[in-house]
């Protein structure tokens, strides 16, 4: 019998910004200079109307997170991310999930993002937790070289729940 627990999910706040940075640079393709820096991911932790989630490994370490910032009736998931080791387990829905449901209960209507439009796997992993495409973003990233990629911006009603 298996002995292996699914990684706990549990909220995550400033004291936890080092070891969510690690998650954050394993994670990121540099070519696309979508990873925050400390200091950016550190001030929006602490506003009060964002909230974070990160799913802790067998040692009790970040092996991924999210953040979501709420606005009104949306909460906007800014950031998910799971170590390049982790991916193809079902954490990243899992994160997902758990995004949808803290923003029902936290009263809003809707869950949006922006995806880069080459993101496959990020954009599958939303098509599947129910998120469906609502505009286009052009020349929305800038690579690390000056490429630039297109957005999609996504949206997941939350009218389901309850
Ligand atoms: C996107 C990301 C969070 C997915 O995490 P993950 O733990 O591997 O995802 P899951 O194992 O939960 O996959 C859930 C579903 O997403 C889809 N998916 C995940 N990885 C995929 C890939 N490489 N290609 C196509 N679909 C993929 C599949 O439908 C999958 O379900 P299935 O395994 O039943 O087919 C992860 O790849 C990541 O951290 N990427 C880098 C950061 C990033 O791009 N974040 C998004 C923008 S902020």
């Amino acid at each position: 019998m298996s002995t292996l627990a699914p990684p706990v999910i549990t909220f995550a706040d400033e004291r936890h910004l080092e070891s969510l940075m690690m998650v954050m640079r394993a994670s990121f393709d540099s070519a696309y200079g979508e990873a925050w820096s400390t200091l950016q991911l550190g001030g929006s932790i602490g506003m009060a109307s964002s909230f974070t989630r990160q799913a802790l490994g067998r040692d009790g370490r970040a092996i991924g997170f999210t953040l979501c910032r709420a606005a009104g009736p949306e909460v906007e998931l800014l950031l998910i991310a799971v170590e390049p080791t982790q991916r193809g387990n079902g954490l990243g829905q899992r994160l997902v999930e758990t995004a949808i449901q803290d923003s029902w209960r936290r009263g809003a209507s809707e869950l949006i993002l922006e995806v880069r439009e080459n993101n496959i796997a990020a954009r599958t992993l939303y098509e599947k937790s129910g998120f469906r495409s609502v505009g286009h973003r052009p020349d929305y990233y800038a690579g690390s070289d000056g490429t630039k990629f297109g957005a999609i911006t996504m949206k997941r009603l939350l009218d389901d729940l309850g």
